[in-house]
């Protein structure tokens, strides 16, 4: 049991981003029990809670066992000796563990769980250019449905998709659904000296696709000694100008162990990354944007009570078997050149 006064006490460094959105005694007296709820029935239920940074601080910091990127919550999700794995982020993450884990209950509490990227693209079409394009490896990002990852060679995520695509054999790909992502990969492999056919599907991320370069160049008109950092589902002219490419967990690392430099870190992604370095990286000077997901914000301590007491049959990942086998060789293959 958690009282509200220990909740005031562990939740005042966290930062909303906004002095109107701090965490009063109010807030927390309000959402005590609701933490008290959960904690308890992830006890009676033998159940992990796994959560992306960019979902709100409420869960990160009241109730998930774990927290990052998609690739370490998908290997955390998979290795896990837990039966119940509830994923409060968006749907195609708590699939992944799904297709990794089938023998475990997978239960996906967001009531909208979308994402503009991987709702971008659907099995059919994937089909249709295989077609068209029948010599080359179809490389799918992380952020695509169990059936679309099940029509796809290999799998990539933002911390992988380089590494990858230079490791895979054949100089054909073809990307998707991250058009923005599959240009990134084309020009930082070409600066590797590597030089491969990248065909990308048109598809972008909502909230990355948002950041401009012109915006970069003001920052550091004013901060002369700021370090950019850019998710690689932004756009071309923006990596460019970064000093990091890399997700969410590589950018968060790289404050995490600069964080004594006397200087700004620019983060160019949902606003969850600066909100967590706030409060774990304090000595870091952070400028985060102010973008927010609104499919990662629509989880709620609520919405992981009603999944944890009685989950509604669309919480509860079901993937058809043969759409799971062949998804779980597209995932795993990301593993075999990941690791
Ligand atoms: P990461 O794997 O870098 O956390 O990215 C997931 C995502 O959806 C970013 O928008
Ligand atoms: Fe999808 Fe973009 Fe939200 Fe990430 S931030 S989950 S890519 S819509």
């Amino acid at each position: 049991m958690i009282t509200p006064s220990a909740l005031f006490e562990k939740f005042k460094g966290v930062s909303l981003l906004n002095p109107l959105c701090a965490y009063t005694m109010e807030r927390c007296e309000k959402i005590a029990p609701q933490i008290n709820r959960i904690l308890e029935l992830k006890k009676e239920k033998n159940a992990l809670i796994l959560a992306h940074s960019y979902v709100h601080p409420d869960i990160i910091y009241g109730v998930a066992d774990h927290v990052g990127d998609s690739y370490g919550l998908a290997k955390i999700g998979k290795m896990a000796p837990a039966d119940l794995i509830v994923f409060p982020s968006v749907r195609f993450m708590a699939e992944t563990v799904k297709i990794l884990s089938p023998q475990k209950t997978v239960i996906d509490p967001n009531p909208n769980g979308g994402c503009s990227l991987a709702d971008s693209i659907a099995a059919t079409q994937v089909k249709e250019l295989r077609k068209k394009y029948p010599k080359h490896t179809f490389v799918c990002y992380i952020n695509t449905t169990a059936s679309v990852k099940a029509e796809c060679d290999v799998c990539v995520t933002s911390s992988n998709v380089i590494q990858i695509i230079e490791k895979i054999p054949s100089d054909k790909i073809y990307f998707l659904p991250d058009k923005l992502m599959g240009e990134n990969a084309k020009n930082l492999l070409q600066k590797r000296g590597v030089h491969k056919e990248i065909l990308t599907y048109p598809g972008t991320c909502y909230v990355h696709e948002e950041f401009d370069a012109g915006s970069i160049d003001l920052i550091r008109s004013q901060n002369k000694d700021a370090l950019v950092l850019a998710h690689p589902e932004c756009k071309p002219e923006v990596v460019a100008k970064a000093d990091v490419v890399g997700s969410t967990t590589q950018m968060q690392n790289f404050v995490m162990q600069r964080q004594k430099e006397n200087r700004p870190f620019v983060l160019l992604t949902e606003c969850g990354v600066a909100s967590r370095l706030a409060m774990e990286a304090p000595l870091a000077r952070v400028i985060g944007g102010c973008t927010m997901c609104k499919y990662m914000r629509s989880n709620s301590l609520a919405s992981i009570i009603e999944a944890l007491e009685s989950p509604r049959s669309s919480q509860i990942i079901e993937i058809e078997s043969s759409t799971l086998e062949r998804a779980s060789i597209c995932l795993e293959r990301m593993f075999h050149y990941a690791e």
